[in-house]
């Protein structure tokens, strides 16, 4: 079985952090979020991986997974360009899949307890589905005696709230199916359209209904849940027992922490210098920040970032960001800053 990472798309809703990177690049808890579906798909045995590129930032995605050795997997790397749609990426990996099953995974999709219900599905297609309080935002299922009866992407109308979590495993026929589709009405090619198509030409599309959590991080809101839920799993591979850490944080050597309270769960990046501060708890902090006086928990702060005399919460600062204050008066603010700004809080 091989697999593919959809990485491509425009990552609207996420903007502005999206305006300068990908949004599966996006680390959290110390990785990006695509790199939790391909240790997902290697723990599962599957290594041989091509990762569907977009417009937004080739070069980054390339950097960080190179061949994949790093992450004990073989990438290939396989264009898209433009977000013509999802059917349209999983076609550009024609030749890649040859006579393969394949799993595709979103590449902003995290999924915990991921895609084992999918390796031995027996069929044309097998897709996850899960619960959701805002069927709209989805494609959703309508299920009838244990069978799917219908697909839609993102239906105005309620016909139910089983919405397609962003992994499917397919065999190659989809690619016959996917020949056909003409662009819906937002100008994408659906794949949720090539299954419907399936399951009208009596071809079996498998699903299991999954109770865990899954996000598809589509908004800050969604990174500051997931950010919560992956650091209450993590295990910190350095965890220096010391008065001022409390609970699990993830402290590498080549960070330095002084006269400072951290409190788990938190993730702190290489490079990092945390001086007269209160950090956490749920905070994921990237490599090479400097924080000084200052009070950060529940936010996602990235690589390479400044914060001087500030209170954060639940915020999320791109990098290459300073904010400092200017006033003596401590106030909570509420963050999602791009990329190379600079702040000065009056
Ligand atoms: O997250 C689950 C949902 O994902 C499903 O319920 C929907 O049926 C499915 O259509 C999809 O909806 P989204 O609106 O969330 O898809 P989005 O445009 O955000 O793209 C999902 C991922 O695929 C994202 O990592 C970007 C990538 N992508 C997207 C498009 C449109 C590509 O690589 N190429 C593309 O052309």
């Amino acid at each position: 079985m091989k697999a593919l990472i959809l990485h491509g798309g425009s990552g609207t809703r996420l903007r502005p952090l999206t305006y300068t990177g990908s949004k599966q690049l996006i680390k959290i808890a110390g990785k990006p979020i695509s790199q939790y579906g391909i240790e997902d798909l290697r723990n599962n045995g599957i290594t041989d991986i091509a990762i569907i590129l977009g417009d937004n930032s080739p070069m980054d995605v390339i950097n960080y997974y190179g061949n994949g050795s790093k992450f004990n997997v073989n990438i290939t790397y396989i264009y898209q360009g433009e977000p013509k749609g999802l059917a349209d990426a999983i076609y550009k990996a024609k030749d890649f899949i040859e006579n393969d099953d394949f799993i595709v995974y979103l590449g902003d999709n995290i999924v915990l307890n991921g895609i084992e219900d999918m390796l031995n599905f027996n069929g044309y297609a097998s897709i996850l589905l899960a619960r959701v309080d805002n069927p709209n935002r989805f494609g959703v299922a309508l299920i009838d005696n244990n069978k799917i009866i219908k697909l839609i992407e993102k239906p105005k109308e309620f016909i139910s709230d089983l919405a397609l979590v962003g992994v499917y495993a397919f065999t190659p026929e989809i690619f016959n199916y996917i020949e056909k589709l003409r662009p819906s009405n937002r100008g994408e090619l659906e794949i949720t359209e090539a299954l419907q198509n399936l399951i009208d030409d009596n071809k079996t599309v498998n699903f299991s209904i999954i109770n865990d959590w899954w996000k598809d991080n589509g908004t800050p809101d969604d990174l500051l849940e997931a950010n919560i839920k992956l650091l209450d799993k993590f295990t910190p591979e350095y965890n220096n027992i010391n008065k001022c850490i409390h609970g699990r944080v993830n402290i590498p050597e080549t960070s330095e922490i002084v006269n400072s309270q951290i409190y788990g769960p938190s993730h702190i990046g290489n490079n990092v210098t945390i001086k007269n501060s209160y950090i956490g708890p749920y905070t994921s902090i990237g490599d090479n920040c400097i924080i000084e006086d200052s009070e950060i928990s529940n936010s996602i702060i990235f690589d390479n970032t400044m914060i001087r005399e500030t209170k954060l919460i639940e915020s999320i600062i791109g990098e290459d960001t300073k904010i400092k204050k200017t006033d003596n008066k401590p106030k909570n603010s509420k963050f999602v800053i791009g990329k190379g700004s600079i702040i000065s809080l009056e």
